[in-house]
């Protein structure tokens, strides 16, 4: 049986350059889809997959994620003095419990590859979880479980290392890692090949990497021989291209919709999707949109 995966890592140390100036002091992480930082929404997902530690890679500039997965002493017991328990409620059940956040540094961001493997102390030797914490995901069908939740039932069917993929349009292929198909179970397949943004029309599938992963601990051993690839940066995606010489790969397709948020357009609409999905808010907000659309 396969080890369950009980540790997921957040890179959260890039620089958000597509989002300035809206990230020249706040973390891109930390701007809202709906009322919740991006990064909420993610370690939500991750708590729903099962996740029991959250490990944060961050970098400068990047304190106030710290200080929003801890208690706000002051603000707690403003609220509970004031009677407005219910958000007080609501502030504790987004805490993580004592101990199962660490913080870790990636001194200077080399890239996305380089940040994961930052955090290998805190993973140790056992599988885990990596999450894109600008990408947020809604799930489709009947349970509606986000990417991770899939990833991990793929996980548990077919064990080795998974990767969330979703269809891109053949046309924006150069812009994604994107992954090549063999033998299909159907909800997964086998993954024989992956590519870094390839070359307009020399993209092997439609399929995208999407951003959540479970990988196994030896991926760490390729990570750090820091060896750089696409942008000069140390990319994640080159190292799993290695460890699929040793070790199977499997591919998920993700039923629902993934939104980049750290991309001006994908956070405009994750904030459309997300607002669609909040009884609070959803009537409200369509009769917006049409009044936009005329
Ligand atoms: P991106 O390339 O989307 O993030 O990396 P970025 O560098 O912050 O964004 P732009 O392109 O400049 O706008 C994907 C994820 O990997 C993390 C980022 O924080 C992001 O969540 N990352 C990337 C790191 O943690 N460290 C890095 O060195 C690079």
């Amino acid at each position: 049986m396969s080890k369950r995966i009980r540790k997921a890592v957040f890179p959260v140390a890039g620089l958000g350059t597509r989002f300035l100036p809206a990230t020249k002091a706040v973390p891109k992480e930390m701007l809202t889809v709906v009322d919740r930082p991006v990064l909420q929404h993610v370690v939500d997902e991750a708590r729903e997959a099962g996740i029991e530690h959250f490990i944060f890679v961050t970098g400068r500039n990047k304190g106030v994620i710290e200080d929003h997965f801890d208690i706000a002493y002051e603000l707690e017991d403003t609220l509970k003095k004031r009677g407005k328990i219910k958000e007080y409620d609501a502030l504790i059940a987004d805490l993580p419990p004592a101990g199962a956040a660490s913080f870790t540094r990636q001194q200077a961001p080399l890239g996305l590859g380089h940040a994961v493997w930052c955090a290998r102390e805190i993973v140790g030797d056992e599988p885990f979880a990596v999450l894109l914490p600008d990408m947020v995901t809604l799930g489709n069908g009947p349970k509606k479980s986000r990417c991770l939740a899939q990833a991990v039932e793929a996980y548990e069917a077919h064990g080795g290392n998974v990767i969330a993929v979703e269809e891109v349009p053949p046309e924006e292929t150069h812009q994604y890692g994107i992954v090549s198909v063999g033998k299909d179970f159907g909800a997964a397949f086998e993954i024989t090949g992956m590519v870094e943004k390839p070359p307009r029309g020399t993209a092997p599938s439609n399929l995208m990497i999407s951003g959540r992963y479970i990988l196994q601990p030896e991926i760490f051993d390729i990570l750090a021989k820091g060896e750089k690839g696409a942008g000069g940066e140390i990319q994640l995606t080159d190292s799993m291209v290695t460890l699929s010489g040793s070790q199977a790969f499997h591919g998920v397709r993700f039923d629902g919709k993934t939104y980049d948020t750290g991309s001006k357009l994908g956070f405009l609409a994750a904030n459309l999707a997300f607002g669609l999905t909040r009884p609070d808010i959803a009537d409200g907000l369509k009769a917006e949109i049409a009044k936009l659309l005329g």
